[in-house]
């Protein structure tokens, strides 16, 4: 099929089968232009959870379906690709973190969304990189919190609170592998340029950024500036809706540490393609399925988490 024929039959599909296509801001760009709702992972969550649509088509990574499975099991939640799966989440493996979630009784477990159902079912409250902080400082200064499973993120919530939580130590393998020497050399031949970076980023990074938020917050920064250059170290993907949004505006990846690889784009995330999203439409599969014990255990964190950000 031709992309405009796929497009047509992708329209007709979700017209015929009431299902929204809700796609994360690190989809391929043709994806992002066909989808009923581009956000970031929080956004994406809120719209599961809201959407009265009998189907949903998640476009981006496992734990994304998951969440959104698990706010509305109700629904039929499909995703183009059962292989596009997350480093970071599985960086956590869930017998391991129940064991250290075990080993320390008196602490309350703080989960980024970028984890599995069983790693949610031992959490105390989720989170997402556009409320971590909020979430966090509603705790007493003096609690004991885990953190799990991005050590970057923790470690910077930490530096930014004066807090010490335990952190799991885990990281996402686009988000570690920026070149320092690259961005410090394109912040030399750009100086007027805002340096934009994504708390997944290791500390060095976040050191020389101008803007440290999740990916909504620098797409909101790059469109309420008034620079008129951005270096932006997260996944490339948002580049897509930044220059969408800012057409005048210039905006250059920062590019990964080896020059023989697009590292700075989660291949994960690109697994998805217009084909994929037809056929997973057309065929109802492959669907996410969530056990019923974990998705009991597991939806808790994820309200407490949509409470506690509002
Ligand atoms: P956001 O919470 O900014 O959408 O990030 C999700 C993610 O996978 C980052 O790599
Ligand atoms: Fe996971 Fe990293 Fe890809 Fe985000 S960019 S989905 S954290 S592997």
């Amino acid at each position: 099929m031709t992309k405009e024929e796929l497009i047509e039959g992708i329209n007709r599909l979700r017209r015929e089968k009431r299902a929204v296509i809700l796609a994360h801001y690190y989809q391929r760009g043709e994806i992002q232009d066909i989808a009923d709702v581009v956000g970031d992972s929080l956004a994406l969550a809120q719209w599961a959870q809201k959407s009265d649509a009998d189907i949903l088509v998640v476009c981006g990574v496992h734990f994304m379906g998951e969440t959104a499975k698990i706010l509305s099991p109700e629904k039929k939640v499909l995703v183009p690709d059962m292989e596009a799966g997350c480093s970071l989440a599985d960086s956590c493996d869930a017998e391991k973190f129940a064991a250290f979630v075990a080993a320390h009784p008196d602490h309350t477990v703080i989960s980024y969304v970028n984890t599995t159902a069983a790693v949610k079912a031992h959490t105390d409250v989720v989170v997402t990189s556009t409320n971590a902080r909020k979430i966090v400082d509603q705790f007493p200064k003096d609690a004991k919190l885990i953190f799990s499973p991005d050590r970057n993120l923790g470690g910077y919530i930490n530096s930014v609170t004066g807090r010490e939580m335990l952190l799991w130590d885990g990281a996402c393998h686009v988000h570690e592998r920026f070149s320092m020497e690259k961005l410090a050399q394109l912040k030399q031949e750009h100086p007027q340029a805002k340096v934009l970076a994504h708390p997944e980023c290791r500390q060095y990074i976040l050191n020389a950024a101008d803007v440290v938020g999740s990916t909504q917050a620098l797409l909101d920064f790059a469109v309420k500036s008034d620079a008129e250059e951005f270096i932006v170290a997260t996944e490339s993907g948002i580049l897509h809706e930044m220059r969408k949004r800012c057409p005048h505006k210039t905006f250059i990846p920062v590019p990964p540490d080896d020059p023989a690889c697009a590292c700075n784009e989660c291949n994960y995330m690109r697994l998805n393609t217009l084909q994929k999203l037809y056929d997973c439409l057309d065929r109802e599969s492959p669907e996410i399925t969530v056990d019923p014990d974990i998705r009991e255990r597991a939806v808790k964190p994820i309200l407490r988490m949509m409470e506690m950000s509002r």
